[in-house]
């Protein structure tokens, strides 16, 4: 019989978000008449920028054209969206077109990355942590078993909580790879600029890779606050960035993102010679993936242009708008809040010292709301909880309301 991947057996029973969906469609069956109100999954709820769907409109036209129909595109993306990204998102930060990788989403390529590392990497992440970092490492068989706390053998965690102000520390041993997300994904803090310095510096002297997760860049508001790691002095030789146009352009079901490799990157072979990254991502890219339909890459492409970067914003905003409304609304409740000024998601202390799992089931039982159990981001996010200010505004303000009848 065909032998599986082993490595699948060391997963916890189900991915995260799936078994939130399981738990609040059991309730739902069970409670018909419920309002139930979802800010589990940062998952968008307003549609896409006009610019975007004309483009997208023009682009599937020109599908249906035998003049202007388009096959195979290139694996790496069309030139066009490459160029944009550059021009619009890397400016000035010494990224060129062709170290600009087009992809189906951010989720995808932080998972598939792991294809062209070996095994018996010494892996950091932070935690609590986007969990698709360690899933994927454990389906790649770079971890040993989990154990009761859901800690898995070989996963070097890096603490951040309240204690440390969310800033993880910089190993005092040797790791090669470094997950890092910013604006953060769940605990929605960012780190300014010396943070990102110090760990550019530790993966230099090291020879480790830092794989950026820059999703939700699109909502930083403060000044000073890094865009990009590419900012950072040193980090073309260190560093992989992840990027997404589903939480600021609403691509989530529309999919496209991109990672960039820049072409000084390099990893070492068996016998120790020097290998550059780049060359091993494209050849991965040309190999397994055949690129973004092109009406995709041309609605991504309007997100640069000067009405979609306008609708963009105001798409931004609404949402940041959002997550004020609830971490006001929380924190009038004596509520410790954390997020939800830089990114979309809302951290919070869950009250009377409940745990992650106890308030889920708490808050769906009383309020019909549903969030996610900080746990269920890491052991360090036990006693913690996240709300997505992905939704209408008036699911945001019944929200607000349902949480201050039940907390009050
Ligand atoms: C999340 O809720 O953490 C993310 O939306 C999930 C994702 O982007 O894959």
């Amino acid at each position: 019989m065909a032998q599986i991947n082993h490595h699948f057996q060391k997963l916890k029973a189900g991915y995260l978000f799936p078994e939130i969906a399981r738990r609040v469609n059991a309730f739902a069956d069970a409670h018909a008449d419920a309002e139930v109100i979802k800010m589990g999954i940062g998952d968008v709820t307003e549609p896409l920028p006009a610019a975007i769907v004309q483009a997208m409109h023009v682009a599937v036209d020109e599908m249906g054209s035998r003049d202007t129909f388009r096959g195979y595109g290139p694996e790496q993306g069309y030139e066009f969206l490459r160029t944009a990204i550059v021009e619009g998102s890397y400016a000035g930060m010494g990224i060129a077109a062709d170290e600009v990788f087009v992809s189906d989403g951010s989720k995808c390529d932080s998972g598939n990355i792991l294809d062209i590392f070996g095994i018996g990497n010494r892996i950091a992440i932070t935690d609590p942590v986007y969990p698709v970092y360690v899933d994927t490492n454990v389906m790649a068989g770079n971890t040993g078993d989990a154990n009761a706390q859901g800690k898995y053998d070989g996963l070097l965690y890096l603490p951040v909580t309240e204690e440390n102000n969310f800033v993880p520390e910089i190993p005092d041993q040797e790791v090669d790879l470094i997950y890092l997300c910013y604006p953060n994904n769940p605990t929605g803090t960012v780190v300014g600029k010396e943070v990102l310095q110090q760990w550019v510096e530790y993966a230099r002297s090291h020879g480790a890779i830092i794989l950026y997760d820059a999703a939700y860049e699109a909502f930083i508001t403060e000044e000073g606050i890094p865009h990009s790691i590419y900012e950072i002095e040193g980090a073309h030789s260190c560093a992989i960035e992840f990027r997404s146009f589903s939480k600021n352009a609403g691509f989530t079901g529309t999919r496209c993102g991109f990672t960039v490799v820049p072409k000084q990157l390099m990893g070492i072979d068996d016998a120790g010679k020097e290998v550059s990254i780049h060359a091993l991502w494209n050849r991965r890219q040309a190999t397994k993936f055949n690129g973004v339909s092109y009406p995709v890459q041309a609605g991504a492409a309007a997100a640069y242009g000067q009405q979609g970067k306008a609708e963009i914003a105001e798409l931004v905003a609404f949402y940041l708008k959002n997550a004020q409304l609830l971490k006001q609304g929380l924190e009038s409740l004596g509520i410790r809040v954390f997020g939800g000024v830089n990114a979309p998601y809302v951290w919070l202390k869950t009250p009377g010292g409940a745990s992650s799992w106890e308030f889920f089931d708490l808050l769906l039982e009383k309020t019909h709301l549903v969030g996610t159990p900080g746990s269920g981001f890491g052991a360090a996010g036990e006693g913690y909880f996240r709300l997505s200010a992905f939704n209408s505004r008036a699911n945001i303000e019944e929200s607000v309301e349902r949480l201050k009848k039940f907390l009050q």
